[in-house]
């Protein structure tokens, strides 16, 4: 274990077997949907997802496209700032195509809420969320979360893609990191 971990609340082995789960559920999900010539578009939520959607993306047994999109909203702090800002945007169209976001945390849901929206205005087929983990807080709106590897609860994780000031996203297991890191 990192010596800046307080504790490890999921192991590789264990993400791993989740995100085996999701692709299998996704893949029988839009099977149809690929049969129909549907187009089928992944898109990560950059940077935290990026570990989450390279693994997620090879249990879909499908055909898709992957598209990424960059957003801040944290700065190098831990808490959300609310402002949600498009740094990169979609490289391709989604119009009439099914999307699946992936993402790393729902935690206050401020950046979903804020994408979702923005999204729909670019008129998908459809448009699901794939979270790696959602944080057991409230939200001012609920996120409606179809493919979800965890719940944890409120605590400042790191690891498989999640960073602390863009450090400790290469850690294969999710850890909480030790407060006095950050404080
Ligand atoms: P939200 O808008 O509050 O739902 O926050 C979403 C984003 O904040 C996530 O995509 C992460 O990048 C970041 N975030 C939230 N909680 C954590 C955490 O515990 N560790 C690392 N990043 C986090
Ligand atoms: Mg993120």
């Amino acid at each position: 274990m990192h010596r800046d971990i307080q504790e490890v609340l999921f192991t590789s082995e264990q993400i791993a077997e989740r995100v085996q789960a999701m692709g299998e559920a996704i893949t029988a999900d839009y099977s149809a949907a690929a049969r129909r010539g549907e187009g089928i578009v992944m898109m990560c939520v950059l940077r935290g997802a990026a570990i989450f959607m390279a693994d997620l993306a090879r249990r879909v047994k499908l055909p898709m496209e992957m598209d990424y999109m960059a957003v801040s909203s944290y700065g190098s702090g831990v808490k959300s700032s609310g402002v949600v800002n498009i740094t990169k945007d979609l490289s391709g169209s989604i119009e009439g195509k099914h999307l699946i976001i992936a993402e790393d945390v729902i935690d206050t849901g401020l950046t979903l809420t804020y994408l979702l929206k923005n999204l729909r205005s670019r008129n998908p087929l459809s448009i699901e969320i794939a979270a790696m983990l959602r944080k057991d807080v409230p939200r001012p709106q609920e996120i409606p979360c179809k493919y979800l590897g965890f719940d944890c609860g409120d605590e400042f994780v790191v690891g498989y893609g999640l960073d602390f000031a863009e450090r400790y996203r290469n850690l294969p297991d999710i850890g909480i990191l030790k407060p006095e890191i950050y404080q």
